[in-house]
């Protein structure tokens, strides 16, 4: 007899619709981030070929997968998580933190109104959905590097759920998309589960998890700073780091089918999978 009451939970993959920009313009020129080094010599092309491996496989998992046209001069705009948050066809838009980025908040919210969604044009500065996820009817929204808490608030008044602040603290992990993933975001009390780095946060942050999300992954700092936890989940396939072996291990072990791709040359500018994937929901 096999003993079942151990066995991981059975997951369901849910079709994801999600925006991506193909890096044609990628570069490191400015620094805004530890991971930035301007005297590092990038490869564009070996950029978009990787990310064309991420494209495709978000099209072999199903994906709707819309594209917004580069723009030159914008070197970070393949970073789509960035570009605003969607949830009910509403487009928070973004405001950037730094000068070098905020062309791009109004170019996406060009993309939003033409594509038919509701257009919130931001009153705060905020990173969209590097540092806004939705985990169940719970936005978990990131501060201390980016976005400001009164985005918080702003955006809590326009989506009229619960939003749950957690202040990071290691610069490396500057958006929340770098430290916390959303691997199953089911609302169900108890079945809602994310990954994340414990060191990322502040001791407030850090209760708060424990708290709400007991049997939350925890990912170990060799795979964080792959930015293992930058990745994308459809509630079953988990589209990750391939150098991130340990979280790969844990997802196996939590009943997730996780993916491996390499975006080693998006690293150079401090972004990984979630990066590059804005999520779109109607
Ligand atoms: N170079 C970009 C920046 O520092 C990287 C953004 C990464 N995006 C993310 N969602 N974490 O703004």
């Amino acid at each position: 007899m096999t003993d079942t009451s151990s066995a991981a939970p059975s997951r369901v993959a849910t079709k994801r619709t999600v925006l991506m920009c193909r890096p044609d313009f990628f570069n490191v020129v400015y620094r805004i981030n530890p991971w930035m080094d301007p005297q590092l010599p990038t490869d564009t092309s070996l950029a978009v070929t990787q990310w064309e491996a991420l494209y495709r496989t978000y099209l072999d998992l199903g994906f709707e997968v819309h594209l917004i046209d580069p723009i030159e001069g914008l070197p970070d705009m393949v970073y789509a998580a960035n570009g605003g948050f969607v949830i009910d066809n509403i487009a928070y838009g973004a405001s950037f933190t730094y000068p070098e980025r905020q062309p791009e908040g109004p170019a996406y919210m060009d993309w939003f109104r033409e594509n038919g969604f509701d257009v919130r044009v931001p009153e705060n500065i905020n990173e969209g959905e590097g540092d806004f996820l939705l985990v169940g009817e719970v936005i978990l929204a990131g501060t201390g590097f980016r976005s400001a808490t009164n985005s918080h608030e702003e955006l809590g008044r326009i989506y009229g759920r619960e939003v749950v602040t957690l202040e990071l603290t290691n610069p490396s992990f500057y958006h929340l998309d770098t430290a916390v993933a959303v691997l199953d975001p089911s609302a169900a009390p108890g079945e809602a589960n994310i990954a994340y780095l414990p060191s990322a946060f502040n001791e407030k942050g850090l209760a708060v998890l424990r708290e709400r999300f007991p049997d939350a992954v925890i990912v170990n700092e060799e795979d964080a700073s792959v930015l293992g936890l930058n990745s994308f989940s459809d509630g079953y396939n988990v589209v990750i780091a391939s150098r991130a072996k340990d979280f790969e291990r844990q997802l196996r072990e939590r009943g997730y089918n996780p993916i491996g791709v390499d975006l080693s040359e998006l690293l150079l500018g401090g972004g990984g999978v979630k990066c590059c994937t804005l999520e779109l929901r109607r």
